[in-house]
């Protein structure tokens, strides 16, 4: 008797797209027939999450979704997780690699974005924005009451920019060419000639470029090395009127040891674009400190950036899925 095989499991290979991305975008993915499921619900937990991946074979997913181990665990055919971000802290890069799977995100698309909120903050701080905005709305000034006390110039102001990557330049451009501010950075690989031959940056000590600094912009990826690198120790190294600025990632920062910097006035105020959690929790100090700009983490928010983001993270995805070699990869030995 002929023997029938059982029928291939129906293993459709799947995009998941977990990531805001554009209606034009989605239709390009399905057009390669392969979608299998969009949107993030964000009500979702991990393991929630988890349990849709097992036939999937590409993930699309922004900052706002972590990718663990064990999440990845439960995904045999996963190729590749892309994501609509520069940052990849959100995914366990090693345990990817373990499973041949090929992490993509998206660098070079973001960086006058970040520079240029990073401008907003500084300018926010040294001009007094909200507390300025707060005397307007409050009807302070209609009253005719006292306004708060000037704020100051960026122009020739020291800017000290910690991690000096595609960010960090972009931000040395703007504060160097339109704010005719002073820069020295550090950067844990030593000077950057590329950007030393482009712009009047100077680099130094790590120890230097908090004493030095009037603002101090924080630009290093988070890693291992810079989990809670700024804390208690560089606030005590800063001037008592300098502003500290972070627009990586909330958690490279010591948070606790921040506020206590910000309540003492050991320093004059901080702008903040990311915080150690995200949304904050709503009895984070931080939400009350009078000296505190906070953004919700739009570093890259922009209609123009988010969505050159999501085309590229895209590219990515279908890249690998086609056997092609992707624009960006954080670990191509994944491939290899
Ligand atoms: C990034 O790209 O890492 C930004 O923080 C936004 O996601």
């Amino acid at each position: 008797m002929r023997h029938t095989p059982p029928a291939a499991p129906n293993r459709a290979p799947g995009i998941v797209v977990a990531a805001p991305v554009s209606d034009g975008l989605i239709a390009a993915l399905r057009g390669s027939g392969r979608v299998a499921r969009v949107g993030d619900d964000r009500s979702l937990d991990e393991p929630q999450f988890g349990k849709g991946l097992a036939e999937a074979t590409a993930l699309l997913v922004s900052h706002t979704r972590s990718v663990s181990a064990e999440l990845l665990a439960n995904t045999p055919h996963m190729k590749v997780v892309s994501t609509v971000s520069v940052g990849v802290d959100h995914i366990d890069v090693g345990a990817a690699t373990a499973k041949g799977i090929a992490v993509c995100n998206t660098p070079g698309v973001l960086d006058d974005a970040v520079a240029e909120l990073t401008m907003l903050l500084m300018l926010s701080l040294s001009r007094r924005a909200i507390a300025n905005r707060h005397a307007v709305v409050g009807g302070g000034w209609s009253r005719g009451e006292q306004m708060p006390p000037f704020g100051s110039d960026l122009r020739g102001k020291t800017l000290g920019i910690l991690g000096m990557g595609r960010t960090g330049r972009a931000l040395a451009r703007l504060a160097t060419q339109g704010f005719g501010m002073h820069v020295l950075y550090h950067n844990r690989s030593g000077a950057v000639a590329s950007a030393q031959a482009v712009w009047p940056v100077a680099y130094t000590a790590r120890s230097e470029l908090f004493k030095r600094a009037d603002l101090l912009s924080v630009n290093v990826d988070l890693n291992s090395d810079t989990l809670g690198s700024v804390g208690r120790h560089e606030f005590e190294l800063m001037k008592h009127s300098a502003f500290l600025i972070n627009v990586s990632r909330g958690a490279v920062v010591d948070e606790a040891a921040l506020i206590e910097a910000l309540r003492t006035r050991r320093i004059a105020g901080a702008g903040l674009d990311v915080l150690q959690r995200e949304p904050p929790s709503e009895d984070n100090p931080l939400l009350t400190l009078d000296n505190v700009v906070i953004t919700p983490h739009l570093g890259s928010a922009t209609v123009e950036t988010r969505q050159a983001m999501a085309e590229m993270a895209v590219r990515n995805l279908l890249a690998v899925c086609s056997g092609a070699p992707p624009e960006a990869i954080v670990n191509p030995e994944a491939l290899s």
